[in-house]
């Protein structure tokens, strides 16, 4: 796959504030990136710095498709994450004027308006006033905007993450179009939504890059045994199940103490998720305590951590 995009040390400082911390990333012609990460991690400043509106404090953003002297904006589409409208133009008249904006001569600009209506679902809408389009059009109006001049790389700053359950579902179907032809860069803080649409992930957390690859092979990577155990609501089950997460984090912290067959233990609600490097020797492990213990367990259940886990796990929260 050929690269269209190559980032090498991007960083951002505020003053003191150091928003974005030597970022390195490659975008691949046809490809679909998440930047995903949570509030504040420095998602809008990266996307800022890539489409040309913001200036890097240090490294390289390089276009591979660029020729001598030309604008980087001509390759990309960008939607910001609060794109603003004039309210009383209509959908229609909005498109034309940002065609003209690139450049395009009034027929072009007016032919091209019309067709990006249609395809964004907009066509019986495109005479009315921006100002009556709920949040679900508006983006959809956003990403028209974004397409008019065939950009290469459209870049999206959280097109979903404002919008109720029915406007997100008719973005993310128009994406799921839009992706196949073109290359697409859209930041989330949600890690359903990347899953939902992309093949590769750039996770950051405070300005830094916690994890990229594909989802795939993140998931198989990062995919640990794990067991789940709750018990009664009882004194006597609770007080062991906190002095057990206890006892593994010490266990884990002092390197000579011989280590029951656990890694990490997590009290997430009334349950506790144990992830375990064998999964026999620590179910025979836990219900050979349990038992000693006479404890009142409800479940036990054996299974995978998730991607959510991970996710968690590497923003830190
Ligand atoms: N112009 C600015 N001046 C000072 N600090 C800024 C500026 N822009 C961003 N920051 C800070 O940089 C950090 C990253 O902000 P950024 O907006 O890039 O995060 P984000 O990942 O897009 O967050 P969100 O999910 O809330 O949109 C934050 O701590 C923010 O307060
Ligand atoms: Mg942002």
């Amino acid at each position: 796959m050929t690269e269209l995009l190559e980032v090498k040390g991007l960083t951002k400082s505020f003053g003191l504030m150091q928003a974005v911390n030597g970022i390195n990333l490659s975008i691949a012609e046809g490809s679909c990136v998440a930047l995903l990460g949570p509030n504040g991690a420095g998602k809008t400043t990266t996307i800022r710095m890539l489409t040309g509106l913001l200036k890097p404090t240090a490294g390289s953003i390089i276009f591979q498709h660029l020729k001598k002297g030309e604008d980087p904006k001509t390759l990309l589409g960008y939607l910001p994450q609060s794109p603003a409208f004039h309210p009383w133009m209509s959908g229609y008249e909005y498109m034309v004027y940002a065609g003209e904006l690139c450049g395009l001569r009034g027929s072009e600009a007016k032919k091209r308006a019309k067709e990006l209506m249609e395809r964004v679902g907009l066509g019986n809408a495109a005479k009315r006033r921006i100002g009556g389009y709920s949040g679900g059009m508006k983006q959809r109006l956003g990403l028209a905007q974004a397409l008019v001049h065939r950009p290469k790389l459209l870049i999206l700053d959280e097109p979903v993450s404002a919008l109720d359950p029915i406007g997100r579902r008719e973005v993310l179907h128009l994406l799921q179009e839009l992706k196949k032809e073109t290359s697409v860069l859209f930041s989330t803080h949600v890690l359903h939504d990347a899953e939902e649409l992309c093949d590769d992930v750039v996770i950051i957390s405070k300005g830094s890059i916690a994890l990229q690859g594909s989802l795939a092979s993140i998931r198989h990577e990062h995919r640990k045994p794990m067991i789940e155990l709750s018990f009664e609501a009882d004194p006597k089950s609770l007080a062991w199940s906190e002095a057990f997460r206890r006892r593994v984090n010490l266990l884990r912290e002092d390197a000579s103490m011989q280590l029951p067959p656990i890694e990490t233990v997590e009290k997430h609600g009334d349950e506790l998720r144990i992830i375990v490097n064998n999964i026999d020797a620590a179910r025979q492990f836990l219900l050979e305590e349990m038992t000693k213990e006479r404890l009142k367990i409800n479940k036990l259940s054996i299974g995978h951590s998730s991607l959510e886990d991970l996710f968690m796990k590497v923003v830190g929260q």
